[in-house]
């Protein structure tokens, strides 16, 4: 089965509620910019990726709407989510377009176009980093679901595999939305990749006893030396590669990258409610009294990462900052979040 996050048509936006998964498959489907950030905000998109390509639409949805202008439909989708760079990069894409007095719809699709081509290219790109029987870990969720198809992690891992290299991946929980439990293994699941979910504390237990060839995860925003935010949990896991001589890949495809950010001490960390850490799902499993802290990010610095996995081959942060440098005008968003 082909998982796809979201598709747009007949001026509708339809995507895959991902609170709902794995228990229950079901799409919904939107007309307006409002709607479509306040599916941004409540997580029934997630992913940089995905949630850049759902705001292209969200503001092509805004195009169609009386009284909406392209300010405020960038102002409403701005507000959702912080620190996946994509979401700026999708909203300044659609709003140039309207702007300039092109077709907002037309603008959103090529720009899905665009995500979807990327990450099939970095798929090709990160492939031949996996050897037969290979075990991987990751972090999250980065796979179709969080970019509309493929992945950016998990693309890697489906192209090896339909090259005939047998991969087995270990899946972190990801605490505190456990998007490595419900979507990633859901996933592999569909495609009958072999896999294992384990707890996320457990991650160092695998790589101290050598059962972990190389780790691979997605990024929410990378700055121009390599440094990066991904999903809370991320760095300590980067920081046990390291230790224990584990390759460490970061997948991402451009409009995750913030050339325009020296390094990654500015970057914003979204703060989430405390319920999603007090609570699982309806039950609360902290006593009453208590309140919590909700990082939903962290930032690891480039020094921990092997290669990154773009959509023209895997660079050393160093080549990274070259390459971002080289290719700053082409690359550099128009979004300053
Ligand atoms: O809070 P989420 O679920 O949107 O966080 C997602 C992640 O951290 C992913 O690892 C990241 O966006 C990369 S997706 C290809």
């Amino acid at each position: 089965m082909t998982v796809r996050a979201l598709w747009y048509d007949r001026h509708t936006l339809h995507l895959i509620d991902q609170r709902r998964l794995p228990a229950h498959l079901i799409v919904r489907h939107l007309r307006t910019v409002q709607g479509t950030a306040e599916a941004i905000r409540t997580m029934v998109v997630r992913g940089a990726p995905a949630i850049g390509v759902a705001a292209a639409y969200g503001m092509a949805l805004a195009s169609r709407q009386r009284g909406m202008t392209p300010t405020r439909a960038a102002v409403l989708l701005r507000a959702t989510r912080p620190t996946a760079y994509d979401l700026f990069v999708g909203i300044e894409v659609v709003r140039n377009a309207w702007t300039r007095g092109d077709d907002p719809e037309a603008a959103a699709l090529a720009y899905c176009a665009r995500v979807v081509g990327e990450c099939r290219k970095i798929g090709e790109a990160g492939a031949p980093l996996f050897r037969q029987a290979n075990k991987v870990l990751t972090h999250c969720n980065a796979g179709a679901l969080a970019t509309v198809e493929w992945g950016t992690a998990l693309a890697p891992i489906r192209v090896a595999r339909d090259r005939g290299v047998r991969l087995f991946v270990w899946v972190d929980e990801t605490r505190p939305l456990l998007q490595g439990s419900r979507l990633t293994a859901w996933e592999l699941d569909q495609e009958r990749i072999p896999h294992a979910v384990i707890a996320d504390n457990a991650a160092g237990y695998y790589l101290h006893n050598g059962d972990v060839d190389a780790v691979i995860v997605g990024a929410d925003r990378v700055a121009r030396n390599g440094d990066f935010a991904n999903k809370i949990g991320t760095y300590e896991k980067a920081v046990l590669a390291h230790e224990n001589g584990v390759p460490f890949y970061v997948a991402a495809p451009w409009s995750t990258f913030d050339v325009g950010r020296k390094d990654g001490t500015t970057i914003p960390v979204e703060e989430r409610a405390e319920a999603e850490v007090l609570d699982l799902g309806t039950q609360r499993i902290a006593p009453k009294r208590s309140h919590a802290r909700n990082p939903a990010f962290d930032i690891t610095p480039a020094k921990y990462v092997t290669g990154f996995v773009t959509p023209v081959g895997v660079m050393r942060p160093a080549e990274l900052t070259r390459f971002l440098l080289r290719h700053r005008a082409r690359l550099a968003a128009p979004a300053r979040p």
